[in-house]
């Protein structure tokens, strides 16, 4: 088992690419060497004092530090534990000043570089902007985040040259996350509203929505406020911020976007409506015989997107990337997100951007839709491997240093 429980805590480390805090190690390890969570905390009287302690989680310690001797996992913070740089070097980030045409289809480009890079020297006028940008998270994804006190200034630099070439009325949708807690506290940061008002003030840009993506099958989160202390929900749900350059002019249309009507409208359309007369809402709202008889194209979606995670062109990415002997990317949206932002702000030929291009699922939604796309990414396992989902279509291109790999 000595033996054993050393590979689990290293494996547990590789495959979390980054960091780990030891409650979410001791859970992994205990996972991979099949330990009930009785045996994981059982209890022994430990040292002179006899204090009781888990030998388990203790041995776990042990080896965690183990590993930090033999140069393989560093501290980040206290009892938060990841692989050193040069452990993660599988990764390959494009330096700085570095773009390169990863690959191209007669609509789209897909460029490895820093978005900064790939944007800077771009002089047409883009349509729609949508992203998923790395969030502000304690522990760090593979491909790095920032820290929540330099997330405004990271986001602004970003898109600063994305949002000059807007056309008037073009939107600019981001994902974010809602589930950033102060530092030891079950209260959130107030980081969403802080880079909103900077957006809007720095950039002259106006808050349109901040459309809930309702997903019912996220983990259970955040473990150590709702499933141990118990003092808050479990997560539902994640933010898109939606912004315009120009709300008079503003690009979106619902019709572009609606929804067949329910069966009980349809019944209601064929009766011919309402046969009733009633008052609602102090006579706010008033029915009458024939209310709601007109038959429409469709039903006008509500401002919130319910969206499961799972997602045939996720799972066709994984298979690409594991054929290829790539890593996989753990933080991509699904194609129903970018699909619907697309088709309610943008028009066929429009050009579509996502300076964090993950997995390329903005691109995929863009040249399904019709539309021009460009994005950047600037870890260039995850561009190759998006690379091979654009195969099917027209003037498929793939950089032949690309295809070497
Ligand atoms: C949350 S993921 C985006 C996932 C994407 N929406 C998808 O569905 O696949 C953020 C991505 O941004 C990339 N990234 C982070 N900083 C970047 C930068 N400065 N320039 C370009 N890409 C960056 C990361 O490597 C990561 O793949």
């Amino acid at each position: 088992m000595q033996l054993d429980l050393f590979s689990h805590v290293a494996a547990a480390y590789a495959d979390a690419k980054v960091c780990l805090d030891n409650e979410t190690l001791y859970s992994e390890v205990s996972r991979r060497a099949g330990l009930s969570n009785d045996e994981l905390n059982a209890r022994t009287p430990i040292g002179e004092a006899g204090a009781l302690r888990s030998v388990v989680k203790r041995k776990i310690r042990w080896h965690q530090q183990e590993l930090k001797a033999m140069g393989v996992i560093t501290r980040h913070e206290r009892g938060i534990w990841g692989l050193t740089e040069k452990v993660t070097e599988d990764l390959d980030r494009a330096k700085s000043g570095v773009k390169l045409v990863a690959f191209s289809t007669d609509l789209g480009v897909a460029v490895w570089g820093a978005c900064r890079d790939v944007f800077g020297g771009l002089e047409q006028q883009i349509a729609l902007c949508v992203t998923s940008p790395p969030y502000p998270l304690r522990i760090p994804r593979a491909y790095g985040n920032p820290s929540e006190s330099e997330y405004t200034d990271f986001i602004c630099r970003s898109f600063e040259p994305i949002i000059k070439n807007l056309m008037p009325g073009a939107s600019v949708c981001i994902n974010l996350s809602n589930d950033i807690f102060l530092p030891g506290v079950p209260a959130r940061s107030l980081y969403l509203e802080r880079l909103t008002i900077a957006l809007c003030d720095r950039f002259g840009l106006y808050k349109m929505d901040m459309i809930p993506w309702v997903n019912l099958s996220k983990p259970p989160a955040p473990i150590a406020w709702a499933s141990k202390k118990r003092v808050q929900l479990n997560t539902g749900y994640e933010p898109v911020l939606w912004l315009t350059n120009d709300p008079h002019k503003v690009r979106s249309n619902n019709r572009r976007v609606l929804e067949e009507h329910s069966e009980r409208h349809k019944a209601l359309l064929a009766r011919g409506g309402e046969q009733r007369t009633a008052e609602y809402g102090d006579g706010a709202y008033k029915l009458r015989p024939g209310s709601f008889g007109g038959m429409t194209e469709g039903r006008i979606p509500k401002n919130v997107l319910m969206r499961g995670h799972v997602c045939r062109d996720g799972a066709q990415y994984k298979e690409d990337a594991e054929r290829l002997g790539l890593p996989s990317h753990g933080a991509a949206f699904p194609l129903a997100i970018p699909d619907f932002l697309i088709r309610f702000l943008s028009e066929p030929e429009d050009l579509v951007v996502d300076p964090f291009g993950g997995t390329i699922k903005v691109g995929m939604a863009a040249e399904r839709l019709g539309r021009r796309w460009m994005v950047s990414e600037w870890i260039l396992q995850y561009i190759r491997a998006s690379a091979e989902r654009f195969r099917i279509f027209p003037g498929y291109w793939l950089n032949p240093m690309m295809a070497a790999m």
